[in-house]
């Protein structure tokens, strides 16, 4: 048995591994920061088209910028003809984030000279991210009987989205909810899917190989698929007064609350406050304020049990639930937000490249004598 020297710092929690200039939290004043600009003004003056500029440049764009990247990211929308009919061909059955892995990954296929790790990713970035909601829409259509897919070039980012799931607007409140929450989700510092992307991008692996390994990361519900198991988790309570029980039972079993508890804030996550206000401010609008009070009891129980602040992922259920988007989506409209930081990270990785590779503490022997297979029992 060796024991080497160093100390193992699991989850690589508190590890400082690259320089970066997208994205910072300030995990104790519960500030979240793109490229120098607070995610509190952003989330209330901007839209996700303006961000995901940011992201990819390091400034916010001109007008006359963002127009054209408007206009670039609607023009590549349209899926390849050959990729639309194979996500046709993929089982109706399958969940939408494996659909979303294999379609990234097979969507490099069609685009080569896109794929190449250098500064001209930028053209694969903006592909990828026009694309996202396209290859959603191609699937859950199919697998709904909605009509097939239109690119609608008036619409946003964000209202395509819903446009392509739903295949309705969304009014303009629904509209500015969904926009908010993309921005919210562009980026998040070295998370588990960004950093995955990242370690891709680090062997000098192309754009799209980067992505798919990022999907495939945010697909575990201790990141990407908790905003769904809150969605299950309010079904299981029913009512407000049911919350303080269901949740300390719960708690006794040492189940962890999902939308709760973050690696980084030790105060509330920002994304959380300004996602509560949307997620009252659309049940208001429907009428129907059911979740929002179930979220508000959950949370007052989880805090005083656990010491618990929510995270992004406890509200942003409840407003993608009123606008009828199926739970099995919420992740997949995770992505279709994320994707930007995604691929901002890998253009600064291959800017400053240095391959991801760390060391693991060899905790097993090192002196065992070779047993022949017919002696091993
Ligand atoms: N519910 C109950 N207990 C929790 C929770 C929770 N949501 N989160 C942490 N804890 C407890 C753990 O059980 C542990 O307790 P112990 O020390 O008594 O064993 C302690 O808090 C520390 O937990 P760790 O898992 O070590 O903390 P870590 O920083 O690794 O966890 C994580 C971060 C994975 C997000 C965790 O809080 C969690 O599992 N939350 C629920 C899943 C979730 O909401 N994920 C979305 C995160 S945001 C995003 O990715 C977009």
């Amino acid at each position: 048995m060796v024991e080497s020297s160093p100390e193992v710092q699991h989850g690589l929690q508190d590890v400082v591994a690259l320089e970066s200039r997208i994205c910072f939290i300030d995990g104790h004043q519960g500030r979240l920061i793109y490229d120098g600009y607070d995610i509190r003004d952003l989330a209330s003056k901007s839209n996700f088209e303006e961000v995901a500029y940011l992201l990819w440049y390091g400034r916010l764009p001109t007008g006359d910028q963002l127009a054209a990247l408007r206009a670039r990211l609607v023009e590549l929308r349209q899926l390849p003809a050959a990729m639309a009919e194979r996500i046709d061909s993929m089982p109706a059955t399958a969940t939408p984030m494996d659909v979303l892995r294999t379609a990234v990954s097979e969507l490099a296929l069609f685009e080569p000279e896109e794929t190449r790790p250098g500064p001209s990713s930028i053209g694969g970035a903006q592909r990828l991210t026009a694309v996202l909601p396209s290859i959603l829409g191609q699937f859950h259509r199919r697998r709904a009987g909605l009509p097939p897919l239109t690119t609608r070039p008036d619409l946003s980012h964000a209202s395509y989205l819903l446009y392509a799931l739903l295949n309705r607007d969304p009014s303009e409140l629904e509209g500015r909810a969904l926009d908010v929450a993309l921005i919210l989700h562009a980026d998040h510092e070295l998370n588990a899917s960004t950093f995955a992307a990242r370690v891709t991008a680090s062997t000098l692996s192309d754009l799209y190989s980067a992505v798919t390994s990022a999907v495939g990361t945010l697909k575990g519900p201790l990141h990407g698929g908790a905003n769904e198991r809150v969605m299950e988790l309010l079904d299981e309570i029913g009512t407000p007064e049911r919350a303080e029980e269901v949740v300390k039972s719960k708690l006794a079993r040492h189940e962890r609350i999902m939308g709760f508890g973050h690696r980084v804030y030790k105060v509330e996550d920002p994304r959380a406050t300004i996602l509560r206000e949307w997620s009252r401010r659309i049940g208001e609008s429907k009428g129907d304020l059911h979740y929002y009070e179930l979220l508000r009891k959950v949370e007052e129980v989880v805090h005083r049990e656990k010491g618990l602040y929510p995270n992004v992922d406890l509200y942003s259920g409840s407003v993608y639930t009123f606008m009828g988007i199926p739970h099995d989506l919420f992740t997949p409209v995770f992505a279709a937000s994320r994707v930007a930081g995604w691929t901002a990270h890998v253009l600064e990785e291959y800017q400053d490249l240095r391959l991801i590779r760390p060391t693991a503490k060899y905790i097993g022997p090192t002196d065992l004598p070779y047993v022949p297979i017919a002696g091993r029992n």
